[in-house]
């Protein structure tokens, strides 16, 4: 059977009091809308329109790369008239899935029961059982028990107020028989605009018996409607992935001190401390360690590594048996071979370095072609820029570079170099053999030191 889906989101959305449309705030590290259309492809429906009205300009070209087909709602008439807006452009029979740009975290499962029941009913709604239903539609079920209508707050008297049964919002419908519904609907209601949730009552004037699924957990329904909301939803989204990596065999120290705001694919017994970030795309391999405070992003992380406290890891790739840090900072096009070591306050950037090659204390690597088993003294510095290009060090197997060394690039150290320390190096260095560039020592004797003047 086709499925179409329709996702509402031409809302302003005011009570964010932001001036970039809700849609497009972030949860987990990608827009909200994002979120609602990944859930809805894995129906693998025949298509996705997206209704969406304020600033649609910014919301277009902002999730371009969304696989969707989008409608525009000039005025916001209400959630009837925003679905019908798409109807013309859906199929004319299968089951349409009504979704709310701005309800993250559905969960497909809880859509497939749904659709499950709107091909056997004609139509089916989600709705929860709430302690507080304070501003939600509530449910209107006969004495039987079937449901009859859907009732806004705005319009409902004390005793339906009282029912604890919501409208989610979340529906699926019979094509067909959504398209008539939503021709006959009408706005003689409090806030003066067309309710999609009139459909309930037109179906069972059809002679429909309205079918209704729960949600499996009730935060997958949550809508975010102010900044306060959208931080509890990220705390949720957020205990969802450290529930399923620690399913997965990861050791979190504190799941409510971890955040992965995109994928993260990790092998065996990998250990994350506390107030670590991943975001992007992230793997890493078997017993891996990640220490507290460490921010990755997009990276490929090999077996045994060990990370230290305070790392920035961004764009790179990590050998099998590294350590970094604690306080390294790996920037983009970094590609360390197995069992590098680079220590504290090492900042590094595009840059490949070579099996067993030490970079251990306060050094500056860029634009650098680093061998393997290179010892880099502390203090070592690649003067990659020259105020206008960058330009690359080269340094061979085996080099021994002093402490307090300038690399003046463009500069090559040859093979098992020895550069002695406080050189300053700007022009090629032959191999093995030292090359330093120190000025020779020098000593004064009976120096007499300047004496403070008497105060007058
Ligand atoms: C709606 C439901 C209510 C339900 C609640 C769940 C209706 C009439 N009521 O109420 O039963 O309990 O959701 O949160 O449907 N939108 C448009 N175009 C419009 C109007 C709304 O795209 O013209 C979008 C909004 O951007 C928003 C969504 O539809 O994402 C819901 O609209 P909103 O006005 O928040 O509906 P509620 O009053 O919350
Ligand atoms: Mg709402």
């Amino acid at each position: 059977m086709n499925i179409s889906v329709v996702i509402l989101a031409a809302g302003e959305g005011s009570r964010m009091r932001s001036d970039q449309p809700k849609i497009l705030h972030a949860l987990g590290g990608k827009p909200l809308l994002t979120h609602v259309v990944d859930a809805a492809q894995q129906l693998q429906p025949q298509i996705i329109h997206v209704v969406v009205g304020h600033k649609s300009e910014l919301v277009r070209k902002n999730l371009a790369y969304l696989p969707v087909q989008w409608v525009e709602q000039t005025q916001q008439l209400g959630t009837g008239h925003a679905v019908a807006q798409a109807m013309p452009h859906l199929p004319q029979s299968g089951v349409v899935l009504v979704l709310y740009g701005d309800v993250p975290l559905i969960n497909p499962t809880t859509l497939r029961n749904l659709i499950e029941q709107a091909k056997h009913s004609g139509l089916a709604l989600v709705t929860a059982k709430l302690d507080n239903p304070t501003g939600y539609g509530r449910v209107v079920r006969d004495a039987a028990g079937r449901i009859t209508r859907i009732v806004e707050e705005k319009d409902a008297s004390p005793e339906i107020r009282a029912i604890s049964e919501i409208n989610t919002g979340i529906l699926a419908a019979n094509a067909e028989k959504l398209a008539k519904w939503l021709s006959g609907l009408q706005n003689d209601n409090a806030q003066s605009e067309y309710y999609l949730t009139d459909v309930i009552a037109a179906a069972v004037a059809d002679g429909l018996s309205v079918a209704n699924v729960l949600p499996v957990t009730n935060s997958e329904i949550l809508g975010v409607n102010n900044r306060l909301q959208l931080a509890e939803l990220e705390r949720c989204f957020q205990a969802q992935n450290a529930e399923r990596l620690m399913l997965q065999g990861v050791t979190l120290l504190d799941p409510a001190r971890f955040d992965q705001r995109g994928t993260f694919n990790a092998g065996k017994d990998v250990t994350i401390d506390i107030n670590v970030v991943l975001e992007g795309n992230v793997t890493c391999g078997d017993r891996v360690h990640i220490g507290p405070n460490t921010i990755i992003r997009n990276a490929k992380i090999g077996n045994d590594v060990r990370i230290l406290a305070n790392c920035v890891i961004e764009d790179a790739v990590i050998g099998g048996g590294s350590r970094i840090g604690p306080f390294a900072r790996i920037r983009p096009e970094t590609v360390l071979a197995e069992d590098v070591h680079l220590g504290n306050f090492v900042e590094i950037k595009k840059t490949t370095v070579g099996r067993g090659t030490n970079i251990n204390h306060l050094s500056y690597i860029g634009d650098a072609q680093i061998g393997s088993g290179v010892n880099i003294g502390a203090g070592t510095i690649t003067c990659n820029y020259d105020g206008a290009n960058k330009h690359r060090t080269i340094i061979g197997d085996g080099a021994f570079i002093g402490s307090d060394t300038q690399l003046v690039a463009p500069v090559e150290v040859g093979a098992d170099a020895t550069i002695g320390a406080g050189s300053t190096i700007a022009r090629d260095v032959p191999p093995g053999g030292l090359t330093l560039s120190r000025v020779p020592q020098k000593t004064v004797p009976h120096w007499n030191r300047p004496q403070k003047k008497p105060i007058t």
